[in-house]
C-alpha cells in the first residue's frame, strides 16, 4: 500500500461542486461509490466498477447516524480514515468526499426519505430506522455528488433494491451498478463489520455462504422450497450459529416472500440469510435460476 497519501480530499458540499463543477466543463462522467470507511476488497471492487463506466471517481466516507438506533455500533464502528484513503488511492479513486455530520444533516434538518414496504421487510422489520436512514443519507449524497453512476454492493441486497426502488421513485439521474459479493477463501461475504468476529468464530460464520449456496443448487435441482430452507436453518444451528434471523426466499424486485411454506418457488429468485453468531450479525444472499421446462 502506498503511504504518500496526495489523493484529494473534501470536507463541504461547496469544495466538492467545485470540483465536481470542473470535471463537468471538461465532459467528464462521474461515478460515485458510497461508503461508511472500514474499507475492504468489496468497497474497492466498487471504484473499479464506477470507473469501468465513469471517467473520474467520487468515493465518499460518513458513518452515518441516522441508519444506527440508540445502543447500536454508531461509537464504536471502525473508523480509520488514513488507512481507507490509502486504499482508495491504490485504486485510482479521483477524490474523497468526507462530510461532516452538519454538512450531511444541517442544524434543524426534518426532510428525510423514507422507502416504503421494502423498508419494513426483513432487516427493516427490527430496525425500522435502518433503512429510512440510509435511502436519506444516499438521496442526500446524490444531490450533493450528483453522479451519473453510483455502485452498491448486492452483499447488501435490500438496501441495494431499495436505493434502486428511490432513484427510479424520485427520478434521480443515476445509474445504479451493483457490484458483485468479495468473498474471502472460505465463502464469508467481506464485510466492515467481520472485524468483530474473533478467529474461532470464523469456521461458523463461514457456513452461511455454504448454507444459503447449497440451497440454491437443491432449488435448481427441483427441491421443494420448505425442505431446502429448513435443511439451510439446520445447517446453520449445526455450525454453531448462536441465532437464526432468517432464511428465506424472496422476489427480486418486491423482497416479498416467494411463496406460503408449502408452494413450490419461483423460476428466479434471490435467498436470503440472516444471523448471529456471538454478538456479530452476519447477511448474505444468492440467486437462484430453476430451469423451466
Ligand atoms: O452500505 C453502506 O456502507 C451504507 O449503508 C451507505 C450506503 C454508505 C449509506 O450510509
Amino acid at each position: 500500500m502506498s503511504h504518500d497519501l496526495s489523493i484529494k480530499r473534501v470536507l463541504t458540499r461547496e469544495a466538492l461542486r467545485a470540483e465536481i463543477a470542473n470535471w463537468r466543463q471538461q465532459g467528464f462522467k462521474i461515478g460515485f461509490v458510497p461508503t461508511m470507511g472500514a474499507l475492504h476488497k468489496g468497497h474497492l471492487s466498487l471504484v473499479n466498477a464506477v470507473r469501468a463506466k465513469a471517467d473520474k471517481v467520487v468515493a465518499s466516507i460518513f458513518v452515518n447516524p441516522t441508519q444506527f438506533a440508540p445502543g447500536e455500533d454508531f461509537d464504536t464502528y471502525p473508523r480509520n480514515e488514513d488507512d481507507d484513503c490509502a486504499k482508495l488511492q491504490d485504486v485510482q479513486c479521483d477524490l474523497v468526499y468526507l462530510p461532516s455530520v452538519e454538512e450531511m444533516y444541517p442544524a434543524g434538518s426534518v426532510t428525510n426519505v423514507r422507502v416504503e414496504k421494502l423498508s419494513d421487510l426483513l432487516d427493516g422489520g427490527p430496525r425500522p430506522h435502518f433503512f429510512y436512514g440510509v435511502a436519506t443519507v444516499v438521496a442526500r449524497l446524490f444531490l450533493h455528488v450528483q453522479p451519473d453512476y453510483a455502485a452498491f454492493g448486492e452483499k447488501d441486497y435490500q438496501q441495494l433494491q431499495i436505493i434502486r426502488r428511490m432513484v427510479r421513485d424520485l427520478g434521480f439521474p443515476v445509474e445504479i451498478i451493483g457490484g458483485k459479493t468479495i468473498r474471502d477463501p472460505d465463502g464469508l461475504a467481506q464485510s466492515s463489520r467481520n472485524a468483530y468476529l474473533e478467529p474461532q468464530q470464523r469456521p461458523v460464520a463461514g457456513a452461511m455462504s455454504a448454507a444459503l449456496h447449497r440451497a440454491c443448487r437443491r432449488l435448481e435441482a427441483g427441491a421443494s422450497l420448505k425442505s431446502v430452507l429448513t435443511e439451510a436453518e439446520q445447517l446453520l444451528e449445526k455450525a454453531g450459529f448462536d441465532k437464526i434471523d432468517y432464511v428465506t426466499a424472496v422476489d427480486p424486485a418486491t423482497l416479498e416472500a416467494l411463496a406460503g411454506e408449502y408452494a413450490e418457488p419461483a423460476a428466479e429468485g434471490r435467498l436470503l440469510g440472516a444471523g448471529w453468531v456471538g454478538k456479530t450479525r452476519l447477511i448474505d444472499n444468492m440467486g437462484y435460476c430453476r430451469p423451466t421446462d
